[in-house]
């Protein structure tokens, strides 16, 4: 049924010149599902990386390290793989070194093309599925601060590609053993390898990396090789979703295998 509600002071879906609907939506199916799920995980994931952040402690067990606080790069982490990486931050910061580097990886999560599409539907319904009314009078998109600083995405992909070097770094030590020899392979080593993996695939799979390898050209037939490449992360970028929440979901799982086994709460596996 529809009726004219719109008037002169009506915004949103009922200003003038819209459609007349009465009905916020016309959708039969659970369209609520998508965003209730959506506000959920990343609510966990959001309560959970906090805690970790603040917690400074139980971030290294001898040879795995915590993806949330590598690299080290404060000199109050000196028991991590020997003694921070970089001793930027002098004795002065007092403060967990999770939270000196996480701005990346977390920024990088923040304005991508995916994550903003799945928190402005979980967290803010704008609009909370298709075809379903916003509850928002106006729409101005990402053209105004601060949204329009999601524009930095592009940029936060060339630190992210950094993060995944460092993080295959740290992946490769965990076939060291906590005496340092190499040879060693436990389940750390397999849960870092996992995700490790899928931080490089995401990583890859970004809209700023497909438009890197294959923009702004005229045509292909000039650049085969940048067309391989376009083609390769065009297949990585249509699986960019499911990406983007595997990796999400894996980052957290192997954070959270660290602290058990620094925390004592587990022993680690080794298979040789
Ligand atoms: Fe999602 Fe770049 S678009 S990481």
């Amino acid at each position: 049924a529809t009726t004219e509600t719109a008037g002169p002071s009506s915004g949103g879906v009922h200003a003038p010149g819209r459609a007349a609907i009465a009905a916020r939506q016309l959708r039969t199916d659970r369209w609520w599902l998508a965003p209730a799920v959506t506000a959920t995980v990343l609510t966990v994931f959001v309560v959970y990386s906090t805690w970790r952040a603040f917690a400074n402690a139980d971030y290294y067990a001898a040879p795995y390290v915590s993806p949330y606080y590598s690299p080290c790069i404060a000199t109050n982490c000196v028991n991590m793989k020997g003694g921070a990486d970089l001793q930027i931050f002098g004795p002065w910061w007092g403060l967990s070194p999770a939270l000196l580097v996480l701005i990346f990886p977390l920024g990088f999560r923040l304005t991508c093309y995916y994550y903003r599409k799945a928190y402005y539907r979980g967290f803010w319904a704008a609009p909370p599925a298709c075809a379903v009314a916003e509850p928002h009078r106006k729409y101005t998109g990402e053209t105004r601060f601060p949204l329009i600083l999601q524009n930095v995405h592009r940029y936060f992909f060339y630190f992210a590609l950094v993060f995944a070097v460092i993080l295959t770094y740290d992946a490769a030590l965990g076939f060291r053993d906590a005496a340092g020899r190499w040879g060693h392979m436990g389940l750390g080593t397999l849960v870092l390898l996992v995700n490790v993996a899928l931080i490089w695939v995401y990583t890859l799979s970004c809209h700023s990396c497909r438009h890197v390898v294959g923009g702004r050209l005229k045509n292909f037939s000039k650049h085969p090789v940048r067309y391989r490449m376009w083609s390769w992360v065009g297949r990585l970028t249509a699986h960019h979703m499911a990406l983007a929440w595997g990796s999400l979901v894996m980052v957290a799982v192997a954070d959270l295998y660290v602290y058990l086994v620094a925390s004592g709460a587990f022993t680690d596996p080794k298979f040789f």
